[in-house]
């Protein structure tokens, strides 16, 4: 039996814009050592009870359930991931499910020296580190932290465990970020390194989002072209992945762009998250979730967990629209969505 028909058409997660959804993305905590601004408020957040955020069990179970319906790629977030305790099991237990294909993890990098290796045995395939600037100064101003030390001797300890490809988020921002273009296509260039950029999305704990705000990715790759020379486009390869690459035209190396505003994605999304304390959500930007925990903690079946992720499912919109007037901002920030 080909592993597409073990799922007959009712049982997999498709919407009512026929978009199958493989992809779970886990956040395990809304905490975090750093206070990205665009993330997290800079003073007091309100972190969840520790006894509201599901156990490994749990988010387990939800997983496990989840392949049963299609689920074959699990990515773990944040808050930041790698401050809640042992992780590595988490990772482990997921590696194993049948059915999961690929397990990766968005991570600050601050604790990579300590855990890369760990995370490298856990199973672990693929790596994206947060890192919006190559100076410690922009680094303080994005994060609210310091740290930019520890961030690269993450980077390192990635590769020394041998994670390969290391992706390498950035956030660019208006006002802000215009001089890390550079940089960072320099490090893209020397070629062991995928770096993307990201716009800036309204998520952010202060409602201080703005289009004027948002460093759109067809001004990034000017950045890049007037020092590097001409990027060309790569063919797709894959159709629902956010970034799109460009090539160097002199051959050395590739630079990925995340229009998430300009350039919105969602028509080949396959992605849904589970929050830290328990929730489905079927879009970064939807208003409404799906309870999981309640259904966990009172004994409800294996089945009645996998209709709360096709009601999840079936409820999903077509798309966000932040490009409209009648966008309005989710209640919750990104750190305690899940990047
Ligand atoms: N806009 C764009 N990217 C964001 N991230 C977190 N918040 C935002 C935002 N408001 C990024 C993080 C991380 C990834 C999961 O999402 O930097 O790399
Ligand atoms: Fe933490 Fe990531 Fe949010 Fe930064 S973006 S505050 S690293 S969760």
């Amino acid at each position: 039996m080909s592993s597409e028909s073990k799922f007959t058409v009712d049982k997999r997660l498709i919407d009512s814009f026929g978009r199958l959804h493989n992809n779970l993305r886990v956040s395990v905590t809304d905490r975090c050592n750093l206070r990205c601004f665009y993330c997290m408020p800079e003073h007091d957040p309100e972190f969840m009870p520790k006894s509201e955020l599901l156990t490994f069990e749990e988010t387990e179970r939800v997983v496990r359930v989840g392949t049963g319906l299609g689920i074959d790629r699990v990515r773990l977030t944040g808050g930041e991931p790698l401050v809640r305790r042992e992780l590595h099991k988490l990772i482990e237990s997921i590696v194993s499910l049948p059915g999961i294909r690929d397990v990766g993890l968005t991570t600050n990098g601050i604790f990579l020296s300590e855990q890369a290796h760990l995370l490298r045995d856990a199973g672990l395939k693929r790596l994206n580190i947060s890192l919006d600037a190559l100076d410690p100064e922009t680094f303080r101003k994005m994060t609210r932290r310091d740290g930019f030390d520890r961030v690269l001797a993450g980077i390192q300890a990635a590769k020394d465990a041998g994670f390969k490809p290391i992706k390498l988020n950035a956030v660019s921002v208006r006002g802000l970020t215009e001089d890390q273009i550079i940089p960072f296509g320099e490090l893209a260039r020397e070629g062991d390194i995928d770096v993307r950029f990201i716009e800036f999305m309204p998520l952010d704990a202060e409602n201080e989002w703005e289009r004027g705000k948002v460093l759109f990715a067809h001004e990034i790759i000017g950045i890049l072209e007037s020092e590097f020379g001409a990027l060309d486009p790569q063919p797709v390869s894959d159709h629902r992945a956010p970034a799109s690459q460009y090539r160097f035209r002199d051959g050395c190396g590739t630079i990925g762009l995340i229009a998430s505003v300009s350039r919105p994605f969602c028509a080949g999304c396959n992605r849904f998250r589970l929050t830290a304390d328990g929730k489905l959500r079927n879009c970064l930007f939807s208003l409404e979730e799906t309870d999981v925990r309640g259904l966990l903690r009172s004994g409800g079946s294996d089945s009645e967990i996998a209709q709360a992720m096709q009601n999840c499912i079936a409820a999903k919109k077509e798309g966000h629209e932040i490009n409209t007037a009648r966008f309005v901002q989710p209640e919750r920030p990104m750190h305690s969505i899940g990047g």
